[in-house]
C-alpha cells in the first residue's frame, strides 16, 4: 500500500508521475473539463494543528474529484480521550484515505503501519510532503519544465518544510543551497539526510551572496513553531525562545533589497503562513517576483494528484 509520509519513499518516477498527473488535472480544470476520478470515495482529514491552506486544498480537491473530505479535529472528536493507536483504526475504517496534520510524525506512522488506507503526512514536525510536490509543480510551471530548474535557495531556519522541499528538488537533479544558522531540533531524520547527501545536491553556506546566487527560486519559512501560538498570540512560554530567534534569523531574512543585489532573476517563494516582518518583508510579498499566492493554489491542483495517485490500483 502506498503512503505519502517523508517522501523518503517516494522515486524520482513517482515523483515525475505525480507531477505530470497535477499538470494534466489542472489543465482540465481550467478548460472546464470535470475530473470525477474519485467518485464515491471519503478522505478523512485529522487536524492536530490549525491549517488553512491544507485543509482548503485536500477538501476542495475531494469535491471537485467527486469524493467527500471529512474535517476531523481533536476538540472536537474523542481522539484526546482514549488510546491513539485504537481510536486512528477505528477512525480509518469510515475512509478510503487518512490525512494527518499530526503533533508527531510517530503518530502518522503509527497510522500507516495498520496499511488499512494510503496514510498522508499533511504537515509534521519532520515533513510537508504535500506542500514540497506542490513547490515542485509551481517552479515547474514558471520555469515552463523541470530541466530548466538549475537550482534553488532556502534562508532561515532548516525544518520540515525544508527538509521535503530539499529532498524533493535533490531527487530531481536540482541543486539546493541552504542558508540557516540553525535546525528545528525536532525536524531533524538522520536517514533523510543521508539520502539528500547521497545525492550530492545539497549545500549549506552561511554566507547569502553565494546561497542565493543563481537560484532560479528562493525560499524561506516561518522561524518559529506552530506550538509558540495560542490564536496567533505568543504564548509567554515560549516569549524567550521567540525573541532568541528573531535575534539569530533577521539577519536572514527575505527581502527585495537581497534579491535585487544578488539575484534579480530569482522568484520569490513561501509555503505561507507568512510572518511579514520576521522572515520576508512587505516589500519581497509585493515583488514582482514575488510567486506565493500560485504557490498556494497549486496545493490544490497536487493535493488532488496525490490522492488520485494513492488511490491508483488499489
Ligand atoms: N503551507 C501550509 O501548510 O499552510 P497551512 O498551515 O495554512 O495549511
Amino acid at each position: 500500500m502506498k503512503h505519502l509520509i517523508s517522501l523518503k519513499e517516494q522515486s524520482k518516477k513517482d515523483i515525475a508521475d505525480l507531477l505530470e498527473l497535477a499538470i494534466d488535472i489542472k489543465q482540465k480544470r481550467e478548460k472546464g473539463i470535470a475530473t470525477p476520478y474519485l467518485k464515491d470515495k471519503t478522505l478523512i482529514m485529522l487536524f492536530q494543528k490549525s491549517s488553512t491552506r491544507t485543509r482548503l486544498s485536500f477538501e476542495t480537491a475531494m469535491t471537485e474529484l467527486g469524493g467527500h473530505g471529512i474535517f476531523m479535529d481533536t476538540r472536537t472528536s474523542q481522539l484526546a480521550l482514549t488510546d491513539f493507536g485504537l481510536e486512528i483504526q477505528a477512525i480509518m475504517r469510515f475512509g478510503h484515505i487518512l490525512m494527518f496534520r499530526a503533533q508527531k510524525v510517530a503518530d502518522v506512522e503509527l497510522a500507516a503501519s495498520f496499511n488499512r488506507i494510503p496514510v498522508i503526512d499533511a504537515c509534521s514536525e519532520k515533513y510537508h510532503p504535500a506542500q514540497a510536490l506542490s513547490d515542485l509543480l509551481t517552479m515547474v510551471e514558471h520555469s515552463h519544465g523541470l530541466q530548466n530548474i538549475k537550482k534553488i535557495a532556502w534562508l532561515g531556519i532548516e525544518n520540515n518544510v525544508s527538509n521535503t522541499l530539499a529532498l524533493v528538488c535533490a531527487k530531481m537533479g536540482i541543486q539546493v543551497a541552504i542558508a540557516a544558522p540553525e535546525r528545528d531540533i525536532d525536524s531533524i531524520d538522520e536517514e533523510l539526510d543521508a539520502q539528500l547527501e547521497a545525492t550530492g545536491k545539497v549545500k549549506r553556506s552561511l554566507d547569502l551572496k553565494e546561497v542565493v546566487s543563481d537560484a532560479d527560486y528562493v525560499h524561506t519559512d516561518t522561524w518559529m513553531n506552530m506550538e509558540f501560538f495560542d490564536s496567533g498570540v505568543i504564548r509567554p512560554e515560549f516569549k524567550e525562545e521567540f525573541d532568541r530567534r528573531i535575534q539569530l534569523f533577521t539577519p536572514y531574512q527575505l527581502n527585495a533589497d537581497l534579491i535585487e543585489r544578488f539575484a534579480p532573476q530569482a522568484k520569490i517563494m513561501h509555503c505561507m503562513p507568512c510572518h511579514m516582518g520576521y522572515e520576508i518583508s512587505r516589500d519581497a510579498l509585493d515583488h514582482p517576483n514575488s510567486i506565493i499566492l500560485d504557490q498556494a493554489e497549486n496545493r490544490l491542483h497536487m493535493q488532488k494528484a496525490i490522492l488520485v495517485w494513492l488511490l491508483q490500483n488499489m
